[in-house]
């Protein structure tokens, strides 16, 4: 469970998060949509703890991030996936080793089943015979896969995917899309998920939040956001060129 609760967030006085509320239920599929630079990634970024709002809640599996101390805020990251705009995969680590990583940092597994366990990982996103070649031999959808593998290796009770599709054509980015969704149908785990493949996400997702300058301006079941009267929300869509919503 997240729950956002009336954050602000200022960066050299420019307001990224404005009254920001946002409540995930356990076990949902969140997915975020909103126009470039409206405060997605920095969402993101709150709701795992490497931000702290400067006004707000955040509040993780019942604890609060804001007044955790450093080994709860550590306690609650370890469950926390996150899979980064950027990929920001190590680039002087083959695929295997990026994905063992966070099973090296994070757990007490011995060498055999961690390699055994990123395998699995590298084979679900469909990168076997991947595991020794390097970040920058990939191409856009396959390092997006990696750090994918990366950010659920742990199986964290929590994953935020900022923007897994970002750049892809729609075939792999609905492929990445249906991935994150198995991933929950397989896990039960709580995610969130950030794209701009708006039908893309809208069919994956059980829940939608649009954001727009800094706050979620509509929140629900990906039906009833279709059908919303809001303004900025039919605008949004009609501009995401959905072939339903919008004006058309
Ligand atoms: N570390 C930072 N320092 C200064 N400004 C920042 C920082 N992070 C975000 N911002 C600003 O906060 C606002 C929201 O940024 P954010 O990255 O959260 O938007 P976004 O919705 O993820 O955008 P995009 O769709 O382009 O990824 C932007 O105006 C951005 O310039
Ligand atoms: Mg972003």
């Amino acid at each position: 469970m997240i729950n956002l609760v009336n954050i602000h967030r200022t960066f050299d006085g420019e307001k990224a998060l404005d009254g920001l509320t946002l409540f995930v239920p356990r076990g949902t599929l969140m997915g975020i949509i909103g126009p470039g630079g409206c405060g997605k990634s920095t969402l993101c970024k709150v709701a795992c703890g490497l931000i702290r709002p400067d006004i707000g809640a955040v509040v993780v599996d019942g604890v609060d991030l804001v007044r955790a101390d450093r080994k709860k805020l550590l306690d609650v990251q370890r469950n926390c996936g996150v899979q980064f705009q950027n990929d920001a995969l190590f680039e002087h680590m083959t695929v295997l080793a990026n994905v063992e990583y966070p099973l090296r940092r994070l757990t007490d597994l011995g060498l055999g089943e961690v390699r055994a366990r990123a395998m699995e990982r590298v084979a679900m996103v469909g990168l076997s015979g991947f595991e020794d070649r390097y970040p920058n031999s990939l191409s856009g959808g396959q390092r997006r896969r990696v750090a994918l593998a990366r950010a659920c290796v742990t199986d964290p009770l929590i994953l935020i995917c900022d923007d897994p599709t970002a750049g892809l054509d729609p075939v792999t980015s609905r492929r990445i899309l249906d991935m994150i969704a198995g991933i929950r149908y397989q896990t039960g785990n709580t995610v969130i998920v950030v794209s701009s493949d708006v039908p893309g996400l809208l069919s994956v997702c059980e829940r939608t939040a649009l954001m727009w300058s800094g706050r979620i301006i509509e929140e629900g079941i990906p039906a009833d956001f279709m059908r919303s009267e809001r303004d900025e929300v039919k605008r949004f869509l009609d501009d995401a060129r959905l072939p339903f919503g919008g004006n058309g």
